[in-house]
Formats: structure tokens, sequence, C-alpha cells
């Protein structure tokens, strides 16, 4: 986003969306987003204010990051502003706080880790020992008086063991075991269910009656001495004199001599913590020696001493600035979300996949939505939601193209799956060097020499455009291209003459038909022998065959109706290519099993399961992963798996090895 305008105005529609949140949250008790939504509103906004300072709001809701006080709790005004913390995201930034720290301290620092605590800060006065007032963190300045209702969380001591005059503060949480015992009870009684334990504690904390408050089963720790007589020298020492006090401390932190004890800590907590009772939103590390932390200060916000390692989020939101359609190397139209920066599970994240047109129809993704992205697996994220209620108007619905984006072929729609893909999966530009690499490789035209660097040379000089081409490349051509000297030139020549002779059904595996693997194009060959024939036959006779399904049949039929691809196929009839399936094989011997179909099932004893495949297809017979009526028989060897059920249920005979060997001709 570039416009000053458009700039100004997500800044006003995004202070508008954080201030009615923070009510939602604050006030109302009744969340409409998630954790991760809000944060990413407010960081949306923190970055846009960090780049134009000038157009920020005097009133922005950064400004109050408590959120509004509720009207009906005293206020009360802190000496000292409690502040909130920086944060950091990922090892390498955590890396950069250690070595500044040590500058500041001129040696190697140590740390407290400590746990981050998803919960609502509290400030409690303690006088002679007795606890006289607890409050809210509010805005850091002003807070809210909930005494009375801290009164009521049974962790929390109402006297401590020793008689300090204390200012400490800590979280206040409810036990995820709690929260579920709540919601469970709320579900009972018909009411809506708390959001997040976080919020079911800030809810539970500013409530008007101590009562309710007390029935939530609400827990704290706590980890600062904000005010004493003699203030702690170490972070350390502040977690034992608060736990003698007898003040709950969480009891998981730890002494962190260097940086690689830091890392130990994360990797342990990013995997532990979820067999915690609490939520944790990340690891707090803190300078352990605190008369060295007075010294390097705080800034407004946050102190310079401490930061917040955050979790990488699963999910984050973002807007989406287009969708793109892609074209993958089957022809496969795949729309994506290109999404303003946003950080997510540890890295920054710009596109979010749609998967396909029916998902980004149901999802109903416009562009300028907020959207919520989650990482799936290691691969792209994905959008997951759409944020209805931060739509204002100006959204634009996606009309799906129904021609390809890439080459302009109109898009077919796959029955089954609904899926839309553009069918000139040999010459439409998106597909063609996924196709040549394919059509070379070795389970179908097999040419020596024409890998991915030889296609790419290929295709940037225009010497190839399809398969077709190959056939006219001469070396003389070749040999003037990078990298390629006389006798390379002379060798793929040769290699690509040699390809023309391989059988029908290594063609049609190099054809990058749609779901045509080896097996497919095998029993395709096999069972028409040419490719006038394959190309002449029904889609019920393509279906017939065993092994070829509805899609695949439909898929093949399709294929030859294409008129970009008719078209390649007459040239590579023309540049003189086999189409027929044997001839160019080696012939002669005995056929046993000609015309005869065979599964194998279990483990052979003779040979490998490889070797007798081989030897099968060498007899004219053909393979099939899976028993049905129409095979011939089942070749069980040891351990057999469920082949041999289905074929005892079918009435599929059924032959040991000894009696497979014992009817076959012997194996040279
Ligand atoms: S230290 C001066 N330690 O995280 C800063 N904070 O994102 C003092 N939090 O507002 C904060 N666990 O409410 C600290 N072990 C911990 C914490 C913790 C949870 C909260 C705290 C703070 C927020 C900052």
């Amino acid at each position: 986003m570039t416009d000053p305008d458009a700039i100004r105005a997500r800044m006003r529609e995004l202070e508008a969306l954080i201030r009615h949140h923070d009510r939602l949250y604050y006030v109302e008790d009744a969340p409409a987003i998630s954790d991760a939504e809000y944060d990413a509103l407010v960081e949306e906004l923190r970055r846009l204010e960090a780049a134009h300072p000038e157009w920020a709001s005097p009133d922005s809701p950064l400004r109050r990051p408590g959120g509004a006080p509720r009207a009906d709790l005293a206020p009360v005004r802190f000496g000292r502003p409690v502040l909130s913390l920086n944060n950091v995201y990922g090892l390498d930034e955590l890396e950069e706080f250690w070595q500044r720290m040590a500058d500041a301290v001129g040696g190697p620092p140590a740390f407290v880790g400590e746990l981050k605590i998803d919960g609502l800060s509290v400030v409690i006065q303690y006088r002679g020992g007795e606890l006289v007032q607890a409050a809210t963190r509010g805005d850091g300045e002003t807070g809210e008086d909930v005494t009375a209702n801290v009164r009521t969380i049974r962790v929390v001591p109402a006297r401590l063991n020793t008689p300090e005059t204390w200012e400490v503060r800590g979280e206040v949480y409810l036990p995820r075991s709690q929260w579920a015992r709540l919601n469970a009870e709320r579900a009972r009684e018909g009411q809506p269910p708390l959001a997040n334990p976080r919020n079911a504690a800030a809810g539970s904390l500013r409530q008007l009656d101590p009562e309710v408050t007390r029935s939530r089963g609400l827990a704290a720790f706590f980890y600062e001495i904000r005010a004493a007589e003699t203030l702690p020298r170490t972070q350390a020492e502040t977690l034992e004199r608060l736990a003698a006090a007898g003040l709950p401390v969480e009891p998981h932190w730890q002494r962190l001599a260097d940086l690689e004890a830091a890392r130990a800590f994360v990797a342990h907590w990013e995997e532990a913590r979820e067999a915690l009772d609490y939520d944790t939103d990340g690891l707090v590390f803190k300078l352990d020696d605190l008369e060295a932390a007075r010294r390097i200060g705080e800034t407004a916000k946050a102190p310079r001493y401490q930061v917040a390692y955050k979790f990488p989020a699963e999910r984050a939101v973002s807007t989406v600035r287009a969708i793109r359609l892609s074209v993958g190397r089957t022809g496969a139209v795949t729309p994506t979300a290109e999404l303003d920066p946003v950080r997510l599970a540890g890295t920054t994240v710009t596109r979010a996949s749609l998967h396909n047109a029916n998902i980004l129809e149901r999802l109903d993704v416009r562009v300028g939505d907020r959207v919520e992205v989650q990482k799936a697996g290691e691969i792209i994220p994905e959008v997951v939601r759409v944020l209805k209620e931060a739509r204002t108007g100006t959204e634009i619905p996606f009309v799906y193209p129904d021609r390809c984006p890439e080459c302009g072929t109109p898009l077919e729609v796959e029955g089954p799956t609904g899926l839309r893909y553009c069918p000139a999966t040999l010459t439409c530009p998106a597909q063609r060097r996924e196709a040549l690499i394919h059509f070379g490789s070795r389970a179908a035209m097999d040419i020596t020499g024409l890998g991915e660097k030889t296609v790419d040379l290929l295709l940037e000089a225009d010497l190839v455009r399809d398969p077709a081409d190959l056939y006219a490349l001469d070396a003389a051509q070749l040999e003037r291209l990078p990298r390629f000297g006389p006798v390379a030139a002379r060798n793929l020549v040769r290699a690509i003459d040699a390809s023309r002779r391989r059988p029908l059904s290594r063609l049609l595996v190099g054809l990058n038909i749609r779901h045509v693997g080896e097996r497919a194009a095998k029993a395709l060959a096999d069972r028409f022998r040419s490719l006038d024939r394959l190309r002449a036959a029904s889609i019920e006779d393509l279906a017939a065959i065993e092994g070829i399904g509805p899609v695949l049949a439909d898929s093949v039929y399709r294929f030859f109706r294409h008129p970009a691809q008719a078209a390649l196929i007459e040239r590579l009839a023309a540049a003189g290519l086999n189409l027929v399936e044997g001839d160019a094989e080696p012939a002669g011997g005995p056929r046993p099993l000609a015309g005869q179909t065979v599964a194998v099932t279990g483990t052979l004893r003779r040979m490998s399961r490889q070797a007798v495949e081989a030897l099968i297809a060498r007899w004219g017979g053909r393979t099939v992963d899976s028993v049905s009526r129409r095979t011939t028989f089942v070749l069980v060897g040891d351990n057999p798996g469920s082949k041999l059920e289905r074929a005892r249920a079918l009435g599929v005979p059924v032959w040991t090895e000894d009696e497979f060997w014992a009817r076959m001709p012997p194996p040279d």
C-alpha cells in the first residue's frame, strides 16, 4: 500500500476496529475475534504508526493498551507506570537482544527465563504483610480497583508470611481445567462459551460481584517486586522472596548462564507448554542483575532489559490484496491470496493458498477482506476464514475466469472433484517446461541429456515449445547453446532420435495426460495396441479396462479431443515416432500370460516382486494393484495382504509361488 489516502483510511479503520474489539473484550466481556486476530490488527496499526507517525491519531487505541476502563470499577493511579514488554520473534532476534545486553553490561550477562502466562496483569499492595489493594493494569497509568475480587482468589494470600510492605506484580489467569469446567456448566445452562482462558480470566476478575469471581476458580503467579524497603538485587532473588512470602510463583523459571541455555529453554517450552494447566504465549527473558537493569533503564512502554519471546502463532490475520491464479505442471489452476506481510509460525507470510475454486467460493474470499491464515504442515499457509464482521462493503468479489490465465484455453472442470484445470498440458506456457522434462524422463521417452537445465536452455533460446519440436532439432542449433559442446549436441540429437522407437506405453506416459502414470499407460497400450485405436476409443471402452476408473477414462478421452493436443500428435506421428505397443521392443519368446491379469501379494521367495512383475509383462501378462472379478489369478507369497481375502471372496483363483513356477517357463 503506497497511496497516502489509502494508508490514512486504513489507519482510521484499524483504530475503529481495535476500539470496537476493546469494548467487546473489556467492557462487554464478549470478544468477537480470536487473540491472534486482535493482535494482528494491533500489529498492523503499530507498523503503520511507526512508518507514518504524523498520521497517528492523538487518541489512537495503541496509546491506551489496556482498553477503556470499566466506569463502574474505581480507578487506581499508579505511582510508577506499569510497563509492558517488547517482543522478539525467533532465536535470531533473541540473540540480538542478548548481544545488546552483553554490550550494556560489558560482559556475558546472566538471565532468568520465565514462562509468559497468558492472563491479566495485576498490581497488589501489601502493607505490613496485609493485602490492602489490588488493581488491573489498565492503560499502565491508571488501572481498575479489583481488591474485593482478588481477595476471593484462593492462591493469593490475604496476609504474607512476613510483614513486608510491598507492591508486587503478577498475572491472574484461569486454569485450563477451570475454563473447561466453566464452559461445560455454561453449555448446560444454554449460555455461550467463554472464548478462551484469557478472556474468561479478564471477565471473571472485572466483575462487580466478588462472588462471581470466587466461583470462577481463578489463580495467579507473581514475578515482580515493584516497591519494597529493600529491593531484591537479582530476578532470581525476586522470585525466591516472592515464593518465601507465600505468593505463588510459576515453578519452571530457570537461571540461564548463556545463550545456549536460553535456546534449550525455548526448545523445551515450545513443546512442553502444551501439557501445562495454563496458557502461555511465550517466554520472558530478564536480565538477572537488577542493579544493572536499573542502569540500562526503560522506554515509555517497556524495560530495555527484558523481552518477551513470543511463541510462533500458528494462525494470523492479514488483508487480501489480490487473488492470483497459477497453473501447475498438471494444469491444475489454483488460486492464491496475496496478503499484506504478516508473521506466522516464525516466518513472514505474503501469500496463502486458497486451494481451488470450490474452496474459494465456499469461503467467499474477496479482495480487501481480512482473512485468517494458518500454517498447514510445512507447506504454504492456507486461508481458513474470512473475518466477515470486519467487512466495510468495499471488498471486491472474485470472479473465477473460464479461460486459462496463461494460454487462454477454456478451463475444464473435472467431474467428481470439481477442480478446474487447463487441458493444454503440452502447449500451455505454464505447463511447457515441466511437460518437456517429464517427456524426456526415464519412465517416459528416456532421452538421456534432456534434463531440467537443457530444457531451460532450449526454452530460453526458443528452440522448442512442445515435445514435437525436439524431433526437429539438429546438432548445429544445439552447439550454439551456452555450455553445449559438439559432443553434447551430437549425443542429445542421438538420444532424441533413439526415443522415436519407444513403445506406445512410454509415449503415453510422456504425453502428460492428466492422471495417466506408468501403470495406466501400460494398461491402455496393452488394450488398444496402437495410438489410432486408443484415440478412437469411447469413454465406455476406456472405462471397461481394469484399473482405469471413470476419472481417468474421462481424462484420456478429452485429451485426444483437444485441438492443440490432436495437432501435436499429428506432428509426433510425422516425426516418425513409433505409435504402437510392442513392435519396437525385442519380440519373441513364449507368452503364456498373454491377455491375463495378475495380482501379486505377500513376499516372494524366489525373486523380488519387481523381477516377477517384469517377467509377467514379458510373458504377455499385466499386473494390477487390486483384485477384481476380472483378475485372472492372484500370486500369493508369504504374509499375504488383503488381496488374498478379496480373491477368496470373489472366487478369483489363487496360485502359490510353487504353483506359479510349475506352470511358467523357466526364466533365463
Ligand atoms: S514481566 C515490566 N513476566 O506479559 C514488564 N510479564 O506482554 C513486566 N506476563 O504485561 C512484565 N507472564 O502481563 C513478565 N513472567 C512474566 C509474565 C509477564 C506474563 C504478561 C504481563 C505483561 C505482558 C507483556
